[in-house]
C-alpha cells in the first residue's frame, strides 16, 4: 500500500557491542554499493549505546517498560531510548506474548508510554498454527489489533507487523497470498477504526522466515510494505540483499 518499503531487523538476543560495531561497519560499506532504502535495526539493549554513537541507520528497542522510571528492577525506559536517538520499539512480538506472558493490557500501556515520548511502536500481531487451522485466525488478529486501536481517542502513528507465529524462526514462510490476505484484513481494521488516511499510511510489515530467496515474491503483493526479519538479519550479506530487493520495489 505504501510506496516506500521498510526493512526492519530484529536481532533478538544476539550480538554484543563489539559484534554490533563490526556489523554496522560492514553493513554501511555494503550499503554504499547497494541501494537499501528505509532500514531499521532492533538490537538487544546492550547494543543501544553502540547504535546511538555509530549508526547511520534508524534503530529501536525490542522492549521497554510502561513507566519511564521508578522501582522496576531489570527494566528499560522509553525515555532513555528516546534520549539515545531511537525512533521505534517493538511491542507484542510473539516471543514477548508467549515466553514473557505479556497481556494486551501490558502492551497497551507500553504503546501509550512510547507515543508519549515520541517513539513509534511497531505492534506485532499474528496467529499460531492451531488458531489458523481451527479457523480463528481473523478473530485473533482482530483482537490483537483492535484492543490497541480502541485504547486511543484519535489515530496515532503506529506501525504493524503481521508475523504468523508458525512462520517465526521455522523456515516456514507464509505464502505471498496468505501474507497479502492477512495484511488486507489488518488494513480493513485500521480503516474501520481510524479511517482511510490512517489505513493508507500505516506500514504493515510481514515477518516470519523472510530470506533473500522469498523476499521478491512477498513484496510483489500490494499490501506488503516491507519486512521484520529475524534470523536472516543477523548476516550482513543476507540482510543487505533483502534491503536491496525491497528498495527495488519502493
Ligand atoms: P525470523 O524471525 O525471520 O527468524 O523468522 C522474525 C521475527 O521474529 O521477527
Amino acid at each position: 500500500m505504501s510506496s516506500k518499503k521498510i526493512c526492519a531487523a530484529n536481532w533478538k538476543l544476539h550480538k554484543n557491542p563489539k559484534e554490533t560495531l563490526q556489523y554496522l561497519e560492514e553493513f554501511s560499506k555494503l550499503a554504499k554499493d547497494n541501494s537499501v532504502g528505509e532500514v531499521i535495526f532492533f538490537p538487544p539493549a546492550s547494543s543501544w549505546q553502540t547504535f546511538s554513537e555509530n549508526s547511520p541507520f534508524s534503530w529501536g528497542a525490542q522492549n521497554v517498560h510502561w513507566e519511564l522510571q521508578g522501582a522496576f528492577t531489570g527494566e528499560n525506559s522509553a525515555k532513555v531510548l528516546k534520549d539515545l536517538g531511537a525512533s521505534s520499539c517493538l511491542v507484542g512480538h510473539s516471543e514477548r506474548r508467549q515466553i514473557f506472558n505479556e497481556t494486551k493490557e501490558v502492551l497497551i500501556k507500553k504503546i501509550h508510554c512510547l507515543l508519549e515520548v515520541g517513539i513509534i511502536p511497531l505492534l506485532c500481531v499474528g496467529e499460531t498454527l492451531e488458531e489458523r487451522e481451527s479457523g480463528r485466525m481473523n478473530a485473533i488478529i482482530e483482537e490483537q489489533v483492535l484492543s490497541v486501536l480502541k485504547s486511543f481517542k484519535a489515530p496515532q502513528e503506529i506501525w504493524i507487523a503481521y508475523e504468523p507465529v508458525w512462520a517465526i524462526g521455522t523456515g516456514k514462510v507464509a505464502t505471498p497470498q496468505q501474507a497479502n490476505e492477512a495484511h488486507l484484513f489488518v488494513r480493513g481494521l485500521l480503516e474501520k477504526s481510524w479511517g482511510s488516511e490512517s489505513s493508507k499510511n500505516t506500514p504493515i510489515l510481514y515477518g516470519g522466515s523472510v530470506k533473500p530467496e522469498n523476499a521478491e515474491e512477498l513484496l510483489e503483493q500490494p499490501e506488503v510494505d516491507g519486512f521484520l526479519v529475524g534470523g536472516a538479519s543477523l548476516k550482513c550479506n543476507e540482510f543487505i540483499s533483502i534491503c536491496s530487493i525491497a528498495q527495488k520495489h519502493s
